[in-house]
């Protein structure tokens, strides 16, 4: 039986969707990069920040207009003791106990998302559901008022437009993002202002919303200040957005490839958690992370000098034969089910419980509303065209 992956003509490049191997775990290609797919070196990455640091802005952003503001509060590219320090405060306010009191906000916004489809007989996934459902439950999360949804939506839409436009044009190679995150960011200032304004108005009158919680959040007599917040504000969209929209969107193809598996989570919804998690093993969203070496070091038996990209294939690694038994099987009663579609250590996703949630909540709401959900074969899916992300950008469904 075809997999996945060649029914709907994956890259090639993301060949554990086709259930190959790599030669090695870990191999440098003909770009110097070094690419990192077993598991056991992916952690041994992960572990030793030291040594590989996720400061790889110079990679990937290296023409971009951008002062060093820009950076100041985000998570992701920074490193230890800043990382740590901002790490510390920012989780005081990100809490997973925060996130789960959302439930029932996320719920209302899905079905407000889903009423919109009644009478269809076929919709895009994506663009109908999974894009909107994110920005409203992170634009809700900060505390933007619901007046000013769209306009915050319309932001959040240009940049992924110009994002996705690039993307579909063909970034190739890991220099392909630059331009793309350039375009991206040609619609960021904006929506800073907006929120630069928000940050000033709750420190005048806090409200019971991120934004107010960032600012008081309070380490060591340490505080974040304005730019700080709004950074990671724009970060948490950003990151969150996109992701979120995947995992949704290859949960359905995961299902629709394995109608077994489709049944049972009809039959019992409280097994949606598991597929979800196991959707992140199966067809990780964010294929690859990267870090850079700080010194000359040894990765297995490859040689690293400083200066290197190293490329952590997190997708080939969650179908590791060492780590999964029988890795190429799409099994949600799978347990343990250690997957890295969240990374691990110190940058470990903040948002892996706000993710889960929406994934768990989207999928059993849409299995609900609708008794049949199918892939339309002469309306194929379209795939995003960058190599560190396995992520529909259409998802036409037949409902009907
Ligand atoms: C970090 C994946 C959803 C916020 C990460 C990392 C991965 C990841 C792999 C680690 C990157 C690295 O170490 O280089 C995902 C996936 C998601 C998802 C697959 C959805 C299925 C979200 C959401 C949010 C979020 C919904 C927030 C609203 C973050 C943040 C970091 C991060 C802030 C940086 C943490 C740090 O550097 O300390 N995510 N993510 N993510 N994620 Fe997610």
């Amino acid at each position: 039986m075809a997999t996945l992956a060649e029914r709907w003509d994956l890259r090639p490049e993301h060949f554990w969707m086709r259930d190959g191997r790599p030669d090695k775990p870990v191999e440098t290609d003909e770009n110097g990069v070094c690419n990192v797919y077993g598991y056991q070196a992916i952690l041994d990455v992960f572990g030793d920040p030291k040594t590989y640091s996720s400061d790889v802005t110079r990679f990937f952003l290296a023409d971009t207009e951008t002062d060093d503001s820009f950076n100041e509060g985000t998570l992701l590219q920074a490193d230890p003791p800043e990382h740590t320090k901002l790490r510390k405060l920012i989780s005081r306010s990100f809490t997973a106990k925060m996130v789960a009191g959302l439930e029932p906000r996320i719920s209302a916004i899905t079905r407000e998302i889903l009423d919109a489809m009644d009478g269809k007989d076929e919709f895009d996934l994506v663009a109908e559901v999974t894009y909107p459902m994110p920005v409203i439950v992170i634009a809700e999360l900060l505390g933007v008022p619901g007046s000013d949804r769209d306009l915050f939506r319309g932001w959040v839409d240009r940049m992924t437009d110009s994002a996705t436009a690039l993307a579909s044009e063909g970034g190739g190679t890991a220099g392909g993002e630059e331009p793309d995150a350039q375009a991206a960011m040609r619609h960021v200032p904006e929506m800073l202002a907006y929120l630069h304004e928000h940050v000033a108005e709750r420190r005048r009158v806090p409200r019971e919303d991120l934004l107010s919680a960032l600012i008081a959040s309070e380490v060591d007599g340490k505080r974040l200040d304005d730019a700080a917040v709004v950074n990671f504000a724009n970060e948490l969209l950003v990151v969150g957005h996109a992701t979120t929209s995947a995992l949704l969107g290859n949960t359905v193809l995961c299902l629709d490839s394995h109608p077994e598996d489709l049944a049972r989570v009809r039959k019992r919804p409280e097994t949606a958690a598991a597929v979800v998690e196991e959707a992140l093993r199966y067809m990780s969203p964010i294929a690859a992370s990267y870090r850079v070496s700080t010194t000359d070091t040894r990765l297995g038996d490859t040689e690293v000098s400083a200066g290197t990209l190293v490329a952590l294939w997190l997708g080939a690694a969650n179908r590791d034969p060492e780590q999964f038994p029988e890795p190429n099987v799409f099994d949600p009663t799978r347990d343990p089910n250690a997957h890295l579609a969240f990374g691990r250590g110190i940058h470990f996703c903040l948002g892996a419980p706000l993710a889960r949630l929406e994934g768990r909540l989207g999928l059993n709401l849409l299995l609900e509303r609708f008794p049949e959900l199918r892939t339309d074969p002469d309306n194929p899916p379209e795939f995003w065209a960058l190599p560190h992300v396995i992520a529909t950008s259409k998802l036409p469904l037949r409902v009907g």
